[in-house]
């Protein structure tokens, strides 16, 4: 069967990493995580102390290191030279950093490199903040999803608290807010809807119902490509 490729976009929290997950699974496509890149960019970043406004040394930083990303159950399990970085990407100390890492030009050509290389094979499932624009302009289903501050800042103290991790819902919300700023507020590749995207709002919506829903577009567009 003829395989697409899929881009999933929205600001933090909106579900997108298990939606895209759960819809790869369902559709046996490959899962990417290019927040997770950049996050482990970050964390390389501040494993060496780095000064993270400082675009020179994280491009070259970048162009010296392995980022691995290897599918499993979970997602993906990430790897910076060899070393895994699947839970250390997640602190709070890579999320406060991780914003100003990804916003260098530098550092997006060349993950964006990465990315498409990583897609070319089709059949893939990417999420981030540029996929649809940027990444994959051509992706044969674009979709974009969002949920109100509230329910996204919800979502993610939950998440914190499964994992063991240190969090406050008042300040999860300042924090995605916050993010959604930069993110969205950056000069290169901005956090944006593409114009062909399909919107889904997951404020009341399970991580289920998404999944079946990017499916269904998923098929729809198989069947006519
Ligand atoms: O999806 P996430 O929260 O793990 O992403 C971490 C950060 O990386 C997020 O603040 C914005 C940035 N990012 C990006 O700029 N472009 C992408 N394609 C994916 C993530």
């Amino acid at each position: 069967m003829t395989k697409i490729n899929i881009a999933i976009d929205g600001p933090a929290g909106a579900g997108k990493s298990t939606v895209a997950k759960t819809a790869a699974s369902k559709l046996q496509y490959v899962y990417i995580d290019t927040g997770a890149m950049y996050r482990a960019l970050a964390w390389a970043a501040l494993n060496h102390n780095a000064d993270i406004q400082d675009e020179a040394f994280l491009s070259s930083l970048l162009r010296r290191t392995n980022i691995e990303l290897q599918p499993s159950e979970d997602g993906n399990r990430v790897f910076v030279n060899n070393e895994e970085v699947t839970g250390a990407i997640r602190s709070n100390e890579v999320t406060a950093a991780v914003s100003d890492v990804s916003a260098h030009a530098g550092v997006r050509e060349q993950m964006v490199n990465k990315q498409k290389e990583l897609a070319a094979g089709k059949g893939a499932v990417l999420d981030g903040r540029d996929i649809g624009t940027t990444v994959l302009p051509e992706a044969e289903l674009k979709v974009y999803l969002i949920a109100s501050v509230e329910e996204r800042a919800k979502r993610r103290h939950l998440e914190n608290i499964e994992k063991g991790l240190r969090s406050e819902l008042q300040m999860m919300q300042k924090d995605i807010q916050a993010r959604d700023e930069k993110d969205a507020g950056r000069e290169i590749s901005p956090l944006i809807k593409a114009e062909d995207a399909v919107e889904i709002d997951t404020t009341n919506l399970s991580i289920p119902e998404t999944a079946d829903r990017i499916c269904e577009l998923a098929e729809e567009r198989i069947r006519k490509s």
